[in-house]
């Protein structure tokens, strides 16, 4: 249904073209923004950037996460958060305008993938710029999240769902890890660490529907990372990738 897809990216482009992608003011979203900066982090010593790499930030909005040595390509599909990033290309990320092998890392985080009506092509996109035994460090949302639970969209491979962002109601797609690793493996990357974020607080969501009432409960997260089987849950999950 490309008419449909169309429609859809067009109207995440207009929203993000729009707003400030991180508010101070959302304790939540500045919850996710330190770990994924952390992780981002922690994980860069792997990379093994030198000033000669070069790095596709996919789907960047306007946030570059510090991500060096090397020359960052910075893309998004809403062009004007590009205006004033070193090295802005506009673009959808199933249809990426970069050469085969053209990158030695791609940094894809921020739940872009969530947004994407073919993840499967963006995926396979993103194996086919980065050049065998480069990285990726990829964020998604899990729909095995507690705030699934007793809803249809429970740990399914890929559901639609609705929820918030920035206290709106968008439509977004969430997937499980076993389907997120199946794609990862087919576009030729294998999983090499694992960071989860956000357990108790959409539970809580889930069932108040309230995020400020939610928020309080992100402290949390230390503790219940650490246990094998509740750590599953978590509404977001990012990996550090190896390509073959
Ligand atoms: C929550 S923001 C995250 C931005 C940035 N990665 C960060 O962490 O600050 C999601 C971004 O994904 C972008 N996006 C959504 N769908 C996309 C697509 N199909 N292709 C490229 N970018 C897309 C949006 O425009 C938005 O900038």
């Amino acid at each position: 249904m490309p008419g449909v897809a169309d429609a859809y990216l067009r109207a995440v482009r207009e929203k993000y073209n729009a707003i400030e992608i991180w508010p101070e003011s959302d304790r939540w979203l500045a919850h996710v923004k330190t770990w994924i900066a952390g992780a981002i982090a922690e994980w860069q010593p792997r990379l093994g950037l030198t000033p000669n790499s070069r790095i596709l930030n996919a789907g960047s909005g306007d946030e570059s996460y510090s991500i060096a040595p090397g020359m960052v390509i910075n893309s998004d599909i809403a062009d004007r958060k590009l205006v004033g990033m070193p090295c802005g290309v506009a673009g959808d990320l199933a249809r990426l305008p970069l050469q085969t092998g053209a990158v030695d890392v791609c940094v894809c985080v921020g739940s872009v993938v969530n947004y994407v009506p073919e993840v499967p092509r963006a995926i396979d996109e993103i194996g086919r710029v980065v050049k065998p035994g480069g990285s990726l460090i990829l964020e998604f949302e899990n729909s095995a999240s507690l705030e699934y639970v007793g809803t249809p969209h429970f740990g399914r491979d890929v559901s639609q769902v609705s929820t918030f962002f920035i206290y709106e109601n968008e439509n977004i797609w969430v997937y499980n890890e076993r389907h997120m690793r199946r794609l990862l493996s087919n576009a030729g990357f294998e999983v090499e660490a694992v960071s989860r974020a956000h357990f108790i607080a959409p539970l809580v969501h889930g069932y108040a529907q309230n995020i400020h009432y939610a928020a309080r409960f992100l402290w949390l997260d230390r503790f219940i990372r650490h246990i094998p089987f509740l750590n599953r849950h978590s509404a977001n999950v990012i990996y550090l990738c190896r390509r073959r």
